[in-house]
């Protein structure tokens, strides 16, 4: 019998692209990444990360986008509940994710980082579809 559940199922489902974004902490901190691309969204903060590839699970997504765009070994925890749509064919799914090493650069599609402690969550012009997963993010943050 045929399996059911594996990658393709689960992460193209209604032919739905997933996008994984990383909510990723370090000492008690959790990093932001302005956009610099494309013209739209440019300006805008997010939470890091990229389209899941066919083949990869979105851990392996979420380290490879992380590693690509800002140079940095992570490894990626737990999912944040929901997920938010991003227009036709994709959608944005959030991990929380651990910094092992590395020390995090804008190397592509972003021109500035911060690392935001709780109460700065606000700090950021985040971008909209990031909005309840940052949330969520901060609230994990300050319960630890
Ligand atoms: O790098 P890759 O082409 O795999 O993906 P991306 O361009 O970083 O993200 C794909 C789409 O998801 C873009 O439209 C991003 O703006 C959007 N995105 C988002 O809305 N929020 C995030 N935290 C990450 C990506």
């Amino acid at each position: 019998m045929r399996a059911l559940g594996g990658p393709r199922v689960t992460l193209r489902r209604m032919n739905q692209t997933v996008v994984v974004a990383g909510a990723v902490y370090d000492r008690g901190r959790l990093l932001a990444a302005r956009r610099s691309a494309p013209p739209e969204l440019a300006g805008g903060w997010e939470l890091p990360g990229g389209k899941v590839e066919p083949g990869e699970s979105p851990q392996q997504a979420l380290v490879r986008e992380l590693r690509e765009e800002l140079g940095i070994e992570t490894e990626p925890l737990t999912r944040i509940a929901g997920e938010w749509p991003l227009g036709p064919g994709l959608v944005l799914h959030a991990w929380t994710a651990r910094l092992l090493h590395g020390e995090a650069r804008p190397l592509q599609d972003h021109d500035a980082l911060r690392w935001l402690a709780p109460e700065e969550a606000d700090a950021v012009d985040w971008l909209p579809q990031d909005r309840p997963a940052v949330a969520e993010a901060m609230r994990i943050l300050a319960a630890c």
